[in-house]
């Protein structure tokens, strides 16, 4: 029984983990970034030189222990064979190859696998592109979280700015459309909203008002929460 997940998908920068994790944090969940475990796998193959074929990067996926720390300094440090490398998977060049990893069958059946084992265990909160339809396609609670890809462009630009690094705004606009693109049209599991999830478009709401509007829905939704 999967009573106490709560699905969070979506595209890039609709606010995903911001709100996944406040939600986690409320309800006193686990909170399971998806998407750092790609990045993890992307940022091994530059590392380690991997070939980008599907065969390699499956063996890499497989050899790779990944672990969140969540008392580690600023909290949910993700470890790679036990090295933090929580800052070096959101370089851009690691946002840029993610896509292409994430696509592979066998990288995503290995993550899946560790996901479901996750899940299994403690109640969570997931967010990713896949959760809804193929982690936890029997989860009670799924949210589709969305925005315009002006609004989510603009908010990535925010906080690179915000951390002194040099945005440009179009520049970001096109990576985000060209990450939906990849990330919709890739033949594994693709994002997609699953038929039972509830649509939210965060554009003008705030990440405040995303939580309240996603706590309550879970209650509604399921006994456990
Ligand atoms: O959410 P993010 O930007 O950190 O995700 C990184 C990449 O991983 C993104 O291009 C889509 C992919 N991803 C995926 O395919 N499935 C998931 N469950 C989570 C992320």
């Amino acid at each position: 029984m999967n009573a106490c997940i709560i699905a969070i998908d979506g595209p890039a920068g609709a606010g995903k983990s911001t709100v996944a994790r406040k939600v986690a944090e409320k309800l006193g969940y686990l909170y399971l970034d998806t998407g750092a475990m790609y990045r993890v796998i992307a940022l091994e193959s530059i590392r380690q030189s991997v070939p980008l074929t599907d065969e390699a990067l499956a063996a890499l996926a497989k050899r790779t222990s990944i672990r969140f720390d969540l008392d580690g300094p600023g909290g949910n440090r993700v470890l790679s064979n036990g090295v933090d490398v929580t800052e070096a998977i959101r370089s851009p060049e690691v946002t840029r190859l993610v896509s292409q990893v994430a696509a592979v069958p066998g990288v995503r059946a290995e993550m899946v696998a560790q996901q479901q084992q996750i899940g299994r265990q403690k109640a969570v909160v997931l967010d990713g592109r896949d959760i809804g339809t193929v982690v936890f396609p029997e989860a009670e609670v799924k949210i589709f979280l969305t925005a315009s890809v002006e609004e989510r462009a603009r908010r990535r630009w925010l906080e690179q700015t915000n951390k002194g690094q040099k945005a440009s705004l179009e520049e970001i606009s096109s990576d985000i459309a060209a990450r939906d693109l990849a990330d919709s049209t890739r033949e594994t599991s693709p994002l997609r909203q699953a038929d039972d999830a509830y649509l939210l478009d965060t554009s003008r709401l705030t990440p405040e008002e995303v939580v309240d509007a996603i706590i309550a829905y879970a209650k509604e939704h399921s006994h456990a929460v």
